[in-house]
C-alpha cells in the first residue's frame, strides 16, 4: 500500500469519526484518532493496527487541540467529527446547555481549524462534520441548529483564507445516521419513524456513507473542491425535519 501521509480524525472513537479513521486507514494514511475518550480512541487505533495511533484531545479547550496537533509529521489530512447535542426548547434551555453545544460543535471546529491550519501541509484537505440542521430548524435543536450553521460558515471563511496554500476545507452534513449519538432517538416513540417518513430515500444513514464523502473530499479526485458543503442524507433536505420537541412531550404523562 502507498504511504499517504498523516490524518487526524477529531472525535474518531466512535460513529462517523470511528468509521472515517478506518477508512483513511485503508487508503494508506498514517491515522491519529484525536478525542475526548482517550480509552475509545485507543481501542480503534488498536483495532486499525500499527499506523495508527490515539490522542486525547478535548475540541473545548485550545491547549490539548495545539497539544494534539504537536510533532506530527506530513499532516496531509484533518477531518473534525467532534460533537453532541443538548436538545430544549429555547424558552427552557439553559444558557450552560446552550454553551455546551456551542463549545464543543462551533467553537471547537473554529480551534481545529486555527491549529489544523496551522500545521497541515499546503496542498491538504480539512473536512468538517456539520448536519443537515445547518440548513433545516428543527423543534428542540435551536442551539444544534445554531451551532452547525456557524460551522458551515465557518468551513467557507476557512476556504477563503487556506486556498492561497491550496489548503481545501469542505463541510458534509448528514442527515439522520446510525451512531452512538442517535441512539437514543429510538426511546421516543415514532420519532425514527418520522425522520425516515422525512427522508426521501427512505432509511438512516451509516457512518461508512458519511466516511466515504470524507475521503473522497480528502482525495485529489475533489482537488478543485472548496468551500463547499455536501448534504448527505438519503434527500432529508427536500423535506421537513421532524417535530422532536412534539415528540418529547407527546411522552410526557
Ligand atoms: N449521527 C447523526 O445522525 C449526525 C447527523 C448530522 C451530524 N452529525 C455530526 O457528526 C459528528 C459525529 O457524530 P456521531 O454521530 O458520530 O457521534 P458519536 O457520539 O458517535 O461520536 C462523537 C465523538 O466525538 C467525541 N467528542 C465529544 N465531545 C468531544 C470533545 N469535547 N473533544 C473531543 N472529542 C469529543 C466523542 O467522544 C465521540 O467519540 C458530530 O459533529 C455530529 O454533530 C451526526
Amino acid at each position: 500500500m502507498i504511504a499517504m501521509g498523516t490524518a487526524v480524525v477529531v472525535g474518531g472513537a466512535s460513529g462517523i469519526g470511528l468509521a472515517t479513521a478506518r477508512a483513511l486507514a485503508a487508503e494508506g494514511y498514517a491515522v491519529t484518532i484525536a478525542d475526548i475518550n482517550v480509552d475509545a480512541a485507543r481501542s480503534a487505533a488498536d483495532e486499525i493496527g500499527t499506523t495508527a495511533r490515539a490522542v486525547a484531545l478535548d475540541v473545548t479547550d485550545e491547549d490539548s487541540v495545539a497539544a494534539g496537533f504537536d510533532g506530527l509529521d506530513d499532516l496531509r489530512v484533518v477531518v473534525s467529527c467532534a460533537g453532541l447535542t443538548v436538545p430544549g426548547a429555547l424558552t427552557e434551555l439553559s444558557l450552560a446547555d446552550w454553551q455546551t453545544t456551542i463549545d464543543v460543535c462551533l467553537t471547537g471546529s473554529f480551534l481545529i481549524l486555527k491549529h489544523a491550519g496551522q500545521r497541515i501541509v499546503d496542498g491538504g484537505s480539512i473536512v468538517v462534520i456539520s448536519s443537515l440542521n445547518a440548513r433545516q430548524p428543527g423543534t428542540a435543536m435551536g442551539a444544534y441548529c445554531s451551532a452547525k450553521a456557524g460551522v458551515s460558515m465557518l468551513v467557507e471563511v476557512a476556504a477563503l483564507e487556506l486556498a492561497p496554500r491550496r489548503i481545501r476545507v469542505n463541510a458534509i452534513q448528514p442527515g439522520v445516521v446510525d451512531t452512538p449519538l442517535t441512539a437514543g432517538l429510538a426511546l421516543v416513540p415514532g420519532l425514527m419513524d418520522e425522520y425516515v417518513d422525512n427522508t426521501p430515500l427512505g432509511r438512516s444513514g451509516r457512518p461508512e456513507e458519511i466516511a466515504d464523502m470524507a475521503v473522497f473530499l480528502a482525495s485529489d479526485k475533489a482537488a478543485w473542491i472548496t468551500g463547499a458543503a455536501f448534504d448527505v442524507n438519503g434527500g432529508a433536505h427536500l423535506q421537513r425535519y421532524p417535530n422532536v420537541l412534539g415528540r418529547v412531550q407527546a411522552m410526557m404523562p
